[in-house]
């Protein structure tokens, strides 16, 4: 039997901030996570032959506007002046993203001023009108029109999906935002940059507390160990923030996921591309992008004649895949009221987090969300909380 106050299935945001808030306000913590390393799906490590930090489940950029959040993550790391841009390539051409009126401009070898970029792109999208849109690709047309559609729409969405975009429905879409003015600035928030000496650093802090313990390489559904589901259930107030329906054994059926494949490269050059990430727009190439680590951190020294590249390949999820992105169709938000229902037969464990409520969730929101929960949920289940809060 754990000998503690609260355990914590996953050391992602979700898992760390329940365990350090819990941690701080004087209760006993053991965190199991069944990876070999803590920190969930914003990990990273420094490649050994150039040092230079590799985010190992994807590119994690840190952006928001909440302050609440900005004061919490301060506590344990300082932030870089990192502003993320991102730029695409179509048919042997780099064009800036989101698109924008420079993305517009270059695209149609104009001048176009905000207003009349406006009205010519109101005009394309006239062919299809938006609440009629059957399928995806109608749905982008209707919103953009045909010509940017087919250039940056169109075969990236099929890569990302592995489908035909003519075969998936119009809701994946809401909406194409445009910018009309010159701004490339990826993330709108109030705060952004990277963590000054890495995510790994930043995370083994927020677990650095006498009250916490963290087991690696413990799965709560392996029954051999004393923190698993059939030890502790019942006994024990638990925070899950594994997937929701592996927790029910699948009862209610598979929420499905995509997952991405990387394939990361140490290169003899310099600069490989010169900036962090770039899209690739058309079907020529099967990845969706190309990240370039070191020039996440300018600041940072990193060798002159070598970089680290990583290729990103999207499709679903099956079997032992890491689950990335809610596929979210009405089958799975009909099995998700299902696993639900049956998280309210369950009133010792607490389920957050992007796995536990099958949400995409950013860093930020993941962190808010748990801050939340701990103000709000936690008490009921651990009441030496109440006096303290
Ligand atoms: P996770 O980090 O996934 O942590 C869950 C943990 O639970 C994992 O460590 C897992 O091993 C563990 N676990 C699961 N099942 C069990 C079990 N049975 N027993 C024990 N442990 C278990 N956010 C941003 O803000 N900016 C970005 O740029 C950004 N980029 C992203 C790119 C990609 C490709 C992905 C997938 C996500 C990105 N995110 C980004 C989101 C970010 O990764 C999440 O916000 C964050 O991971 C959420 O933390 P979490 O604790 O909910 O989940
Ligand atoms: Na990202």
């Amino acid at each position: 039997m754990v000998n503690a106050d609260l355990l914590i299935v996953g050391s992602g945001f979700f898992g760390l901030t329940i365990a350090e808030r819990a941690a701080e306000h004087g209760q006993k913590v053991v965190v199991i996570d069944r990876r070999s390393h803590l920190g969930g799906n914003a990990y990273s490590e420094f490649e050994p032959e150039t040092g230079i930090e590799v985010h190992r489940y994807g590119a994690h950029l840190f952006h928001t506007s909440n302050e609440r959040v900005w004061e919490y993550v301060n506590r344990f790391t300082a932030f870089t002046s990192y502003v993320h841009r991102v730029y695409t390539v179509h048919k042997g051409e780099v064009y800036p993203l989101p698109i924008n009126l420079g993305t517009v401009n270059q695209f149609f070898r104009s001048a176009h001023s905000p207003d009349q970029a406006r009205a010519l792109l109101a005009e394309q999208a006239g062919e299809f009108e938006s609440g009629s849109a059957s399928n995806l690709e109608e749905k982008g047309i209707s919103l953009i029109g045909r010509p940017l559609y087919e250039a940056f729409i169109r075969d990236y969405t099929a890569k990302q999906w592995q489908t035909s975009p003519t075969e998936l429905p119009p809701e994946i879409i809401s909406r194409l935002p445009v910018r009309y003015t010159y701004d490339n600035r990826y993330f709108n928030d109030t705060h952004e940059g990277l963590p000054v000496d890495g995510y790994t650093a930043w995370l083994e802090r927020m677990a650095d507390h006498p009250n916490i313990e963290v087991r690696l390489d413990t799965d709560f559904f392996d029954d051999s160990h004393d923190a698993s589901k059939a030890a502790t259930l019942g006994k024990l107030p638990i925070v899950y923030t594994g997937p929701v329906d592996r927790y029910f054994d699948y009862s209610e059926g598979h929420l499905s996921w995509r997952t991405l494949d990387f394939e990361e490269e140490v290169l003899p050059v310099g600069d490989f591309q010169g900036t962090s990430v770039m899209n690739y727009a058309d079907s020529d190439a099967a990845y969706t992008r190309i990240h370039e680590f070191k020039h996440f951190h300018p600041e940072r020294d990193s060798p002159k004649d070598k970089t680290v590249v990583m290729r990103e390949f999207s499709r679903f999820a099956e079997g032992d895949d890491e689950p990335y992105y809610p596929v979210n169709t009405p089958e799975d938000r009909e099995m998700l009221l299902a696993y639900r229902q049956r998280i309210e037969g369950e009133p010792q464990v607490l389920f957050g987090g992007r796995l536990g409520t099958y949400q995409y969730l950013d860093m930020h929101m993941a962190i808010g969300s748990a801050l939340s929960m701990f103000d709000n949920q936690l008490p009921e289940l651990i009441p030496a909380l109440n006096d303290v809060t």
